[in-house]
């Protein structure tokens, strides 16, 4: 009943099940979209084949309704699916009333309330199925490269990227929290493989409400032994060109239900160009931005200038060491900056990675963590991979959500994830 590709099907008759997403019709003949699972299909039903009862009956069931329908597949080059479905026969499963998502234009809001039913729409159903060819893509290309998938506890006692964004648990008797970031983990899993990646969901507890942040996102973090700052760069960006070549190549369906500009996303593969933090700044002075200083975070107006000035994803590397993280290591040619890069997606979408190369001396290491006031019994296990067999090592995260929105061209990431969580919202 659930067929994946109707495509293969041109010719023979097949029996789906599947809802009525919209429908028109005049006397005779009727036209519906129907949803089945994969994808969206156009149904068509003639008074002449149904006979006049069955087509009355089939012309009056309500959006949402779900039925099996048997019918023949035709090609159809005028439908985005190339397909249609001639109905030969049906049977009512479930009659849905009042749905309340109708065709009409509906208030984001009173979308996200609805969000269990949003994610039946045709442009909902787009963004999610490129969402779930980016994570088989991942997989693709990670063991193409030769990494192991890793999984990270999601309950820790850590706090990689700073105390302030934390959730907060209780572990029986201890204090835990919700992974901000399997970094750490990476870390001792590369020691040990390799090369390694992990996916999984991360939380911050961030007061920001923007089209950018989530409350829950989701992460990919590889990490590399033997791998400096300038090797990693290299496979961030083959990684990158990996994922918006093979969405072009798979979901040319969906981008065209999502209007996405093409030429945009293909002109956004190649080689990165990669400037230093402090040149960043400079060009921001140069072009009337005053608001901001050596020493400051960028804010989104500031990504997005940068972005457009090259319109490709840009790395910006070699930041402040005061404005990063206790891991990342030192550049011994820049003193004061750190191995690092931000890369900053092109057409206002922001940062989608972040990553370094990573503190590998013991005694520089157990420093940065006590300037960082972090509480030392929770890092002793870290500290253990620079006392033993200590190597260069780099690795990145990859934020799921913003490259969803990136590529799809969806300004808010809320529409990303099935079930966002945001500053306001823990439902549905
Ligand atoms: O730059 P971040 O904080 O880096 C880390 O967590 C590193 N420990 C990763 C690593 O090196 N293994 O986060 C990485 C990426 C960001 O570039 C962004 O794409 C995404 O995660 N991200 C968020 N996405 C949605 N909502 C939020 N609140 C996000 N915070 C970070
Ligand atoms: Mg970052």
């Amino acid at each position: 009943m659930n067929i994946n590709n109707l495509k293969d099907k041109i010719g023979q008759s097949v029996t789906i099940g599947a809802w009525i997403a919209n429908k028109r019709s005049s006397g005779k003949i009727a036209f519906f979209q129907l949803r089945y699972g994969a994808g969206f299909i156009q149904a068509v039903a003639l008074k002449e084949s149904l006979g006049e009862e069955k087509f009355q009956e089939l012309k009056h069931l309500t959006q949402e309704t779900s039925i099996k329908v048997t019918g023949t597949i035709k090609e159809n080059q005028r439908e985005l699916s190339g397909i249609e479905l001639q109905i030969e026969s049906f049977e009512i499963v479930s009659i849905a009333t009042d749905y309340p998502i109708t065709p009409k234009e509906h208030g984001v809001e009173f979308l996200a309330d609805n969000r269990h039913l949003w994610i039946r729409s045709k442009k909902q159903h787009a963004i999610l199925s490129i969402r779930n060819q980016i994570i088989k893509s991942t997989y693709d290309f990670f063991e193409k490269e030769g990494f192991l998938k890793m999984d990270p506890p999601i309950l820790t006692s850590s706090s990689p990227e700073g105390t302030t964004e934390l959730f907060n648990t209780k572990y029986f008797d201890e204090e835990a929290y919700l992974s901000q970031s399997g970094q750490l983990y990476m870390e001792a899993c590369a020691m040990s493989f390799g090369k390694v990646f992990s996916f999984g969901p991360t939380f911050r507890a961030e007061k920001s409400k923007t089209r950018r942040h989530l409350i829950e996102f989701w992460m990919i973090e590889p990490e590399m032994a033997f791998c400096n700052h300038e090797e990693s760069l290299e496979i961030q960006e083959k990684y990158v060109n990996y994922l918006i070549n093979d969405i072009l190549l798979k979901n040319e369906t969906e981008l065209k239900i999502l209007e996405r500009d093409i030429e945009g996303l293909k002109s956004a593969t190649g080689t990165f160009p990669r400037i230093k933090y402090k040149d960043a700044i400079q060009l921001l002075k140069e072009n009337g931005f005053d608001d901001i200083e050596y020493g400051q975070d960028f804010g989104s107006p500031h990504e997005t200038f940068i972005a457009n000035s090259y319109n490709k994803p840009v790395f910006i590397t070699h930041w402040p060491k005061e404005i990063k993280p206790f891991y990342m290591k030192e550049d011994p040619e820049n003193p004061g900056t750190v191995l690092c890069a931000d890369l900053i997606a092109p057409e206002g979408y922001g940062e989608i990675i972040g990553g370094s190369q990573r503190e590998d001396n013991y005694d520089v290491l157990l420093e940065n963590i006590r300037a960082h006031d972090l509480n030392i019994d929770a890092y002793n296990w870290y500290l253990d991979l620079r006392k033993y067999g200590s190597v260069e090592h780099s690795g990145f995260g990859l934020g799921l959500e913003r490259t969803v929105a990136w590529i799809t061209g969806n300004g808010h990431v809320r529409e990303t994830i099935p079930f966002p969580r945001l500053l306001n919202r823990l439902l549905p």
